[in-house]
């Protein structure tokens, strides 16, 4: 029988009736197989219960039509089954028509889901947190300030005299067009994070004790040492009565505190422009216990920072805003170092770079 065929009704005895709706549902289950995409659930749902084509209502004006009175009841119960029978099958296929719609876009639902590795704390920010909280243990807060600076942050109010050579753009990347200004209001890449240094005091009078970890930028060539990128995180602790004592004390136990409490700390004179005097740390060499190794280059010590007594000029500086940095009332000290350096030394990372190459087959080791 042709699908598109009116069928024939042999009677209109119960037992015919059933012999031709017995096909019937045949039929709408074998259409049925068919439904996988939203159009051919459209185009079964008009085959069959479209309004005017539709071959329900066909069959049914054609059968009904030429029925004999006591053969309508049966009959009309007859029709009201297939058409729930169709209502239930186009109910099941367009409940999966989302997916159908998935499918035609080449998306199949039914895979299991893409795995998304939840990623570790990335090694240097690792490294400068646990440094930090070190300095929060002892009642540090902790600090930010903007990578984009001023000469007169960065340089100036540090002390560093207007031709000092760390200003030469050779070392410093500056932001392009600022010729016009003053010098002081010209826009860098901060080189240090000694520049929150006196943001910091300029915001709130003594006393302080801050640390700031941030990101620093130095028209370095990049090499397995050296990335125009890098790490630091700055110190300050300004009150009455701070001596080189504390700066010692404070440096002494932040080093046992992160390295491990047989770790020793030796000063050695340096300079920089902010502090007088200054020095440069050093810690026995962790690794070897200072016997000499490869990662302390066979010293038994590595340089780890640099740090001093707060330049009286700097509080100078800083009390244009805030006269209560009175270099004859309070003092202080200021440190900074290089975590780079430091997260390379702990996890055995011989190349710099490797800490900015975004490379997951690298920052997976570290999961
Ligand atoms: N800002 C210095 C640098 O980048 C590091 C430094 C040295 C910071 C001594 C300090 C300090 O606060 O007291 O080389």
């Amino acid at each position: 029988m042709s699908q598109d065929a009116i069928p024939k009704l042999s009677g209109y005895s119960e037992a015919a009736l059933d012999l031709a709706f017995a096909e019937l549902t045949r039929e709408v289950e074998s259409s049925a197989q068919a439904l996988n995409s939203p159009e051919s659930v459209e185009q079964f749902r008009l085959q069959w219960l479209g309004r005017k084509q539709g071959r329900l209502k066909l069959i049914s004006d054609a059968w009904l039509k030429s029925a004999p009175v006591e053969a309508k009841k049966p009959l009309g119960q007859r029709f009201n089954q297939l058409k729930a029978q169709i209502e239930e099958r186009l109910e099941r296929a367009s409940g999966a028509s989302a997916r159908f719609a998935l499918d035609a876009e080449g998306i199949d639902v039914t895979l299991p889901g893409t795995r998304r590795a939840l990623g570790p704390e990335h090694p240097l920010i690792k490294t400068m947190h646990e440094m930090v909280a070190v300095f929060k243990r002892m009642g540090y807060s902790v600090g930010v300030g903007p990578e984009v600076e001023t000469d007169y942050y960065n340089f100036e109010s540090l002390n560093f005299p207007p031709n000092h050579p760390a200003r030469d753009t050779q070392d410093t990347l500056v932001i392009a067009g600022q010729e016009r200004k003053p010098l002081r209001d010209r826009l860098l890449m901060r080189t240090h994070t000694s520049p929150v240094q006196i943001r910091t005091m300029e915001q709130q009078p003594p006393p302080v004790r801050i640390v700031i970890p941030g990101k620093v930028h130095r028209n370095d060539e990049a090499d397995a040492t050296h990335s125009p990128i890098f790490h630091q995180i700055e110190g300050l602790c300004v009150d009455t009565n701070i001596t080189f004592s504390d700066l010692k004390g404070t440096l002494d136990h932040a080093m046992k505190e992160f390295f491990g409490s047989s770790v020793k700390t030796r000063f050695f004179p340096s300079f920089f422009p902010f502090t007088e005097p200054s020095a440069d740390v050093q810690i026995s060499c962790p690794f070897c216990g200072g016997k000499g190794c490869r990662k302390c280059k066979h010293s038994g010590w590595i340089e780890l920072l640099g740090c001093g007594m707060v330049d009286p000029a700097v509080f100078g500086f800083v009390q244009q805003k805030q006269p209560a940095y009175d270099p004859k009332k309070i003092s202080g000290f200021a440190f900074g170092m290089g975590v780079d350096r430091i997260a390379m030394m702990k996890y055995g990372i011989s190349d710099i770079g490797l800490l900015y190459s975004g490379d997951v087959r690298f920052l997976e080791q570290f999961a």
